[in-house]
């Protein structure tokens, strides 16, 4: 394959020019730079900066993270998704804080071993922290490299992962890897958008084999699909005496960790009727009030909920099926409580009829 020449001199004037001013980036704090990073994954940098500002405000370093009680963690994450990611920074965390008294991590391959952080975030760090010259490879630089070099290889194999690693790190100046790295995913997500990138001003228009035949919308190409699988949530706001019943889930699933209201769960549309006429709790399940039916699209999974609030009479008893676990909180505990982004948001929008 024939190199681009004076690839990363060109690239790294072009970031010279247009990088965003971004907080991540004026750090060496291989701290705050995991954090930011594993936020990044989950979101647009848009979002993303809001969270992590408040997660550097309530914890400047990774003891403060490591002290800190995982149900605050988990509402500071609430809305990001994928919450196996925040227990997972808070688990390392507290390796880091209580077992190597601090010391971060400070090489690729030391990285590595840290709960929850994968080849890219390990290169992220060792790279934008510590200078050490691996590349990271995220969509972003995929894209770059599919495109100017006309790779067609399957981005959702790790083969393919390997060799686009390799082929950035041919380029990489050895002094400048923090630089070049940012530089490559920068010029991912500012100039070679997925859509409609922006090749009239491209310093690589020349050499780039996608602007060359118009094969930009094929390139990469990316070939798993992914299947979601449909689940049925019917929940219910339980509210008597002033309080609120819920519950912390506890299935190793998605959103371990976070509470929710009273729930009947489903695999299909018909299992969740059959629940919901049979079941004891079904007359009173209807005599909600505000029922919603909300559909939620995660990466994996297809969520059909339907949601309401229910008033109890002072003595009136729990349906039986929801006495274990569970427990009364007032409307200001169940807001500090971290839940799902639905079930936060159609709080919010509904919390008005408690006093009604
Ligand atoms: N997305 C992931 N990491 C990023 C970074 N360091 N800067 C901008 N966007 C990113």
């Amino acid at each position: 394959m024939k190199m681009i020449p004076r690839f990363a001199g060109r690239l790294l004037e072009w970031y010279r020019l247009h990088q965003r001013d971004l907080p991540w980036r004026k750090t060496r704090d291989p701290y705050r730079i995991w954090l930011s990073e594993v936020i990044l994954q989950q979101t647009r940098v848009a979002q993303g900066l809001a969270y992590y500002e408040r997660f550097v405000e309530h914890y400047p370093t990774v003891h403060h993270l490591a002290k800190a009680p995982i149900e605050e963690v988990l509402r500071l994450w609430q809305g990001l998704g994928y919450y196996s990611r925040a227990r997972n920074l808070h688990a390392a965390a507290r390796t880091i804080s209580i077992q190597w008294a601090g010391r971060f991590p400070a090489s690729y391959d030391e990285l590595r071993r840290l709960k929850g952080v994968g080849d890219y975030t390990a290169a992220a760090i060792a790279s934008f922290a510590f200078d050490e010259p691996v590349a990271v490879v995220d969509g972003n630089v995929f894209r770059v490299l599919a495109r100017l070099y006309g790779l067609y290889d399957d981005i959702s194999r790790t083969k393919t992962k390997h060799k686009f690693k390799a082929l950035s790190e041919a380029h990489m100046p050895p002094q400048e890897a923090a630089a070049y790295n940012q530089a490559m995913m920068e010029f991912g997500a500012v100039q070679c958008t997925p859509q409609k990138p922006l090749c009239m001003t491209c310093p690589f228009r020349d050499d780039c084999y996608a602007a060359q035949y118009g094969k930009q919308q094929e390139l990469p190409v990316k070939s798993k699909k992914t299947t979601k699988r449909k689940r049925y949530l019917s929940y219910r706001f339980f509210y008597r005496n002033g309080k609120l019943w819920m519950q912390e889930r506890k299935q190793k699933d998605i959103w371990k960790g976070l509470y929710e209201p009273a729930r009947i769960e489903a695999a299909t549309a018909r299992e969740m009727e059959q629940l919901l006429q049979n079941e004891a709790p079904a007359a009173l399940w209807q005599q909600a009030q505000a029922i919603e039916q909300i559909r939620h699209l995660l990466t994996h999974q297809e969520l059909f909920i339907d949601i309401g609030m229910l008033h109890l009479p002072p003595d009136a008893a729990l349906p039986p099926f929801l006495k274990d676990g569970g427990d009364w909180f007032t409307p200001e505990e169940c807001d500090a409580l971290p839940k799902p982004i639905v079930i936060a948001q159609y709080f919010e929008r509904h919390r008005h009829l408690l006093h009604e």
